[in-house]
This record gives C-alpha cells, structure tokens and sequence, in this order.
C-alpha cells in the first residue's frame, strides 16, 4: 500500500491552544485522526510525525526514503529559514506537499519567503485543518498521473 509520511514541524504540538485565532481549535490529534479517515479513503497508510527539532525533522524526511512515497509538510517557523530542510527534500527526491494553516502571504513580510516551495510539488495554505486533506488529494492526483 502507498504510504505517505505527514511531518509537522516546531510548536505544531500545541495546535488547539496556541494562537486559535490564527490557528484554529483543532489540535493536531484531531489533524491526524482526519488525515487517517481520509487516508483510507484514498487507499493510503500513513506515518504522522512532528518535531521541535530541526535535526530530528531532516533525520525524519530521510527516513521517508524506502518507506513513504510522498510527504506532507508543515515545517512551521523553519519554512522561512531552513536551507538544511530544503537540501534534505532535494536529498531524497521524493514529492512534498507544503502545507500550512494560516495563509503565509497574507501575514507578516518573513514568512512570505519559504524554502520549501521551490523544492516542493506545491504549497497549500489557509485552509486550516483542511489543507492536509487537500494535500492527500493531491499526491493522490499526482501518483494518478
Ligand atoms: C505555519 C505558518 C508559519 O509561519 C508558522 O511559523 C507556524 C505555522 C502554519 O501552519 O500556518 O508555525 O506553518
């Protein structure tokens, strides 16, 4: 079965709690069990794994490798500065969809810039919770093509 890994980056943890006005009410428990409904829906298994750290989330997309065919990516605060997570996607070759909550163009000037787009098949944002449903569709259109 396709597998695909959804890795979620630093204070993602505390969704439910942290911002809500930003972020939303749901806590990425309820993210994961939406993901899995979903998931089996589209015939894929999945990993669901978030991290602080930076070094535990670029050890995570290369363990992707072999094991998951595609990754969803909400890389938080290290979109708009981690050259080292952008190298371990280039690393690996394997299709990401960048996902994030909030709409980043629509808010502050730094996190306009991302460093996982270019490296990325595409980015969906503002959508809240529903952007990691809508990234599932979409590596299920792309493996279809
Ligand atoms: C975020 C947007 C980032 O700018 C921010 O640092 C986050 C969450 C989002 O999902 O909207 O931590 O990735």
């Amino acid at each position: 079965m396709t597998s695909i890994l959804i890795l979620n980056g630093p204070n993602l943890n505390l969704l439910g709690t942290r911002q809500p006005a930003v972020y939303g009410s749901t806590t990425l428990a309820d993210v994961e069990a939406m993901c899995r409904t979903h998931a089996d829906t589209l015939g894929f298994a999945l990993g669901f794994e978030q991290s602080n750290h930076e070094g535990v989330l670029i050890d995570l997309i290369h363990a992707a490798k072999g094991t998951h065919a595609g990754i969803i990516l909400n890389a938080g605060a290290y979109t708009h500065t981690s050259m080292a997570l952008m190298d371990a996607i280039s690393s690996v070759e394997l299709p990401v969809v960048e996902v994030h909550l909030s709409n980043i163009h629509a808010r502050e000037a730094f996190r306009h810039k991302s460093y996982i787009a270019p490296v990325a098949l595409g980015q969906i944002c503002g959508f809240g919770a529903q952007g990691y449903v809508m990234a599932l569709d979409a590596l299920k259109g792309h493996f279809a093509k």
